[in-house]
């Protein structure tokens, strides 16, 4: 089936729109969805190096689930797709998302992540306004934020909290704050129904192997060596990606428009931590590895530039004002995540095509060991 045919799917029932669908947490969010509630979902994506298609198989044959290919920079296309769909919600996680790369080339995370959210806020805002007064009043649009844009904590800090003071320090973090602030402007100024969430790490199944966890399993999987960048001490707040889909449907449906929720799990593991703990399961899960001990594959290598050392995230507000609350235990979802790595040689041998392979290269050759 082309993805024109896919997109001339008719939509009938109550929809929402999301953008980025196809990438990591948007396509678990998605199946998440389908599965969760009754409303369609059209999926808008542009596919980058980062969107899989392949992510949301199990559902291409719904006829509760559209994909549109499409750009959160082009308004035209977006405002068409609103107009056809009519969805009562937007959920935003379409965004350049890796560290490292906004360190290479930052003007494409301040492209999709800064002009890409306006684009999208304004032609939101034309929609919104002519709606009828009930489905005005029904309509959310929901940003997908990060912990990273409130800077690093020191090891005896507090977490943050919705009130921390921005301080982002890679390109990513600065991007997506830029974007926070266009989400509030927009509640503050024109009254569009806005929230936004800032979450941690995620983990969990269709991560793209750039990031930390699958990265790790598939080199030590290899027998590879597994990156470590400067000491391993820095610390993340990892959340399962189940857990924060489960967070974002609770915010859009209960949260109160512009406010800001912090969605974290209480795992604060230092990346060595992490590290080990996946080399261990592999050595209980891996028959005929390459080596017995994976933890002997690791290497500590040159450091990011601008490094955070620790994020910390306090959720004590989705929990006592919205009820939400983190369901999987950090090891149990580290365990489920590198079973599904290994049970998904296909999805895994799709990724490493020409392009990812060259962006390892890139990444760790300037790195000394
Ligand atoms: P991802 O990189 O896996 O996926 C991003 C998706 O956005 C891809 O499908 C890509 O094709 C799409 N996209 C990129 N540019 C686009 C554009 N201009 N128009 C339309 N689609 C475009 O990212 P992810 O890890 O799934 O993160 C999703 C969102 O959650 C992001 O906004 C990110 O900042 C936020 N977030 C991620 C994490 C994490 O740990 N991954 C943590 C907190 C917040
Ligand atoms: P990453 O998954 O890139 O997420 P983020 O930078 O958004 O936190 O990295 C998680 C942590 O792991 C971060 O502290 C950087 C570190 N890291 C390594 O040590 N080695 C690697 O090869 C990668 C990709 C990350």
């Amino acid at each position: 089936m082309t993805l024109i045919e896919k997109s001339s799917k008719a939509v009938k029932k109550k929809c929402i729109l999301v953008t980025g669908g196809a990438g990591f947490i948007g396509a678990n969010f998605i199946l998440n969805w389908i599965l969760e509630r009754d409303d369609q979902v059209v999926n808008l994506d542009k596919l980058t190096y980062a969107g899989n298609l392949q992510n949301l198989e199990k559902i291409e044959a719904s006829n509760r689930y559209v994909f549109v290919k499409g750009d959160i920079c082009d308004s035209g296309a977006i405002e068409k797709y609103l107009q056809q769909y009519q969805p009562f919600a937007i959920v935003h996680f379409a965004a350049e998302s890796h560290v490292d790369r906004s360190i290479h080339s930052p003007e494409d995370f301040v492209r999709t992540n800064v002009l890409g959210t306006f684009t999208l806020l304004e032609v939101a805002r034309n929609y919104w306004l002519n709606l009828d007064a009930k489905r005005k009043t029904e309509f959310r649009f929901l940003h997908v934020s990060t912990d990273e844009v409130y800077g690093s904590l020191d090891s005896d800090a507090t977490s943050f909290t919705e009130t921390t003071a921005y301080a982002p320090n890679s390109p990513y973090a600065a991007s997506k704050a830029a974007a926070d602030h266009l989400v509030r402007s927009y509640f503050k100024t024109y009254g569009l129904p806005t929230l936004t969430t800032h979450c941690g790490n995620n983990f969990g199944s269709f991560q793209f192997p750039e990031k930390l966890i699958p990265l790790v399993i598939l080199n030590a999987q290899e027998g590879r060596q597994i990156p470590i960048y400067g000491d391993g001490s820095n610390v993340r707040d990892w959340i399962y990606v189940e857990d924060h889909c489960a967070g974002i449907r609770t915010v859009l449906e209960s949260g109160v428009p512009g406010d800001v929720y912090n969605i974290g799990a209480g795992n604060e593991r230092s990346n060595l931590e992490v590290v080990q703990t996946i080399c261990d399961i592999l050595d209980e899960c891996l028959e005929n590895a390459y080596i017995s001990k994976h933890r002997s594959l690791i290497q500590f290598i040159k450091d990011r530039p601008g490094h955070d050392q620790r994020y910390s995230i306090n959720s004590q507000k989705i929990e006592n004002e919205l009820g939400w609350r983190a369901k999987w235990n950090f090891e149990d979802g580290l365990y489920e995540t590198v079973r599904w790595y290994l049970q998904n040689q296909e999805w895994v041998n799709n990724i490493k095509n020409g392009s990812y392979l060259k962006w390892l290269e890139k990444n760790y050759t300037e790195r000394e060991v």
